[in-house]
């Protein structure tokens, strides 16, 4: 089967709502190379510990024609390196704040201990400062990823170019007959949008309650990218990178994205798709493969019917690689049935539970390694609601139904920790935590995190079950 459709009704998406902006290319800019982030290199490898320093700076990037713009990045002027770490690695990493205020360095979809190693709220680092965290990867190949998370300021930071993407590898992925060469034939995907004033950004102008959309794509920060495809596959690895807006791609002549991966990890089975909606917060990744076309050929990936990338392709080499019918085998652990089930719900467009988040409120507790169900609802009205994309820091989670019915055929037998819940919808999912330590859960549209709509969770350690965490609060932030 090819999924022809979004899994997602129309009239929920984004363009029916206030302040929808569409998109547009500037006046005089020319298609340009796709920016491919360097890879971040080590301080230091030393048998299974590896170091990294990673620096939030200020920079200038000429994202349009003329002047420059003002940029923050990681190790970089705008966005980041990538970095890539393995399954079982120690990894130490010295966060260093080279910025005029705060920051923090919250590891999108990487389960690590919270709140400080997690990097929310709770792990401001100061300008001018170092600190030191290190974690042991526990998780399969997947891309997730590292951005800004200080409250409430965390839209504006990702909105001057603090996000990065860290991609996790493992043995599975390295045995899979799968394009693995990165700025070759695999290519992370961070798709943003931005208004620019007089080429520069100015949150504040742009401020939206309802989320933030910028006029202007930016795919890794590039306005009117071009990939050179010289090999006949194609992995892209999608990030949902925007504010607000939500992307539905797909491809010219309807050209077929085999979806191999979700937010961390591989898919069970592949499954082919012919368009796909990624919302705030989460990844996809797809195959795309060109055998039908010829060196000369253009074929572009499209949101809505904007152009976002034209692949131009080359002359390449015969791939008949096939696909195993398996490509990951998720953990399915059973429910600890003493646990009731856990509701909460995304209310308005600033509540969790019909409370805002309070950095000094424990919302809940879980026990560590406790597998339960959480029924996450959407409270907006079908008619004039929008999707909400809800996030859980330091875990991954399996989706169990969407209604009482079955999910989408791409987030079954998949790790997700970003999932969009439609207006009215109530999404069950299996979520289990492997560290212990205090962890936001959020819509992920981020104006709505930082207006309130997150709480947090504190995990408990049956081993150590007194174990308090010292929570900052707005005040001394
Ligand atoms: Cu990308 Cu609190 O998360
Ligand atoms: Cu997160
Ligand atoms: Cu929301």
């Amino acid at each position: 089967t090819v999924y022809p459709d979004y899994f997602y009704s129309e009239k929920d998406f984004d363009k029916s709502h206030m302040g929808y902006k569409p998109l547009t290319i500037p006046a005089g800019v020319e298609a340009q190379p796709l920016a491919v982030p360097p890879l971040l290199a080590p301080d230091k490898v030393d048998g299974n510990d590896i170091y990294y320093t990673i620096e939030a700076q200020e920079g200038e990037s000429q994202i349009l024609p003329g002047k420059k713009t003002k940029t923050w990045g990681y190790n970089a002027p705008l966005l980041g390196q990538t970095l890539v770490v393995k399954t079982g690695q120690r990894v130490h990493v010295r966060l260093k704040n080279s910025l005029p205020v705060l920051t923090s360095f919250h590891w999108h979809g990487m389960e690590v201990p919270g709140p400080i190693t997690d990097g929310g709220c709770h792990a401001p680092v100061y300008p001018g400062e170092e600190k030191d965290i290190e974690f042991t990867v526990k998780q399969p190949a997947a891309l997730t990823w590292l951005h800004a998370h200080p409250c409430p300021s965390t839209a504006m930071q990702v909105w001057m170019g603090l996000a990065m993407g860290v991609v996790v590898t493992d043995d599975n992925e390295a045995r899979l007959p799968i394009p693995k060469n990165y700025g070759v034939d695999e290519f992370p995907i961070i798709l943003q949008d931005r208004t620019f004033h007089d080429n520069q950004l100015d949150y504040r102008a742009d401020y939206d309650p309802m989320g933030v959309f910028g006029e202007v794509p930016l795919i890794n920060g590039v306005v009117r990218p071009y990939v050179d495809v010289t090999t006949q596959k194609v992995r892209l690895l999608f990030l949902g990178g925007s504010d607000r807006r939500e992307w539905r791609l797909h491809f010219e002549n309807d050209l077929t994205m085999t979806q191999i991966g979700g937010d961390d990890s591989f898919l069970r089975h592949p499954i082919d798709v012919k368009k796909l909606l990624i919302g705030p917060g989460e990844r996809q990744q797809v195959i795309v493969d060109f055998a039908g076309y010829k060196e000369g050929d253009v074929v572009s990936l499209y949101t809505d019917d904007f152009k976002l990338v034209e692949f131009r392709i080359h002359a390449f080499e015969k791939d008949d690689r096939e696909l195993p019918f398996n490509i990951f085998t998720p953990d399915d652990p059973a429910v600890n049935s003493e646990a009731p089930v856990r509701h909460v719900t995304m209310d308005d467009h600033d509540k969790i539970n019909g409370l805002r988040f309070s950095m000094e409120r424990i919302d809940m507790k879980q026990t560590l390694n406790s597998v339960e169900y959480w029924d996450v609802t959407n409270t907006n009205n079908s008619a004039s609601g929008m999707l909400h994309p809800f996030h859980i820091h330091g875990a991954h989670f399996l989706v169990v139904s969407r209604n009482g019915q079955k999910p989408n055929p791409n987030e079954i037998n998949v790790y997700k920790d970003t999932i969009e819940v439609g207006p009215g919808e109530t999404v069950r999912l299996k979520v289990y935590f492997q560290n212990a330590g205090v962890f936001m859960y959020h819509c992920h549209i981020i104006e709505h995190e930082d207006a309130g709509m997150m709480a947090q969770i504190q995990i408990v350690d049956p081993k150590d079950p007194d174990k308090t965490y010292k929570l900052m609060d707005m005040e001394t932030i």
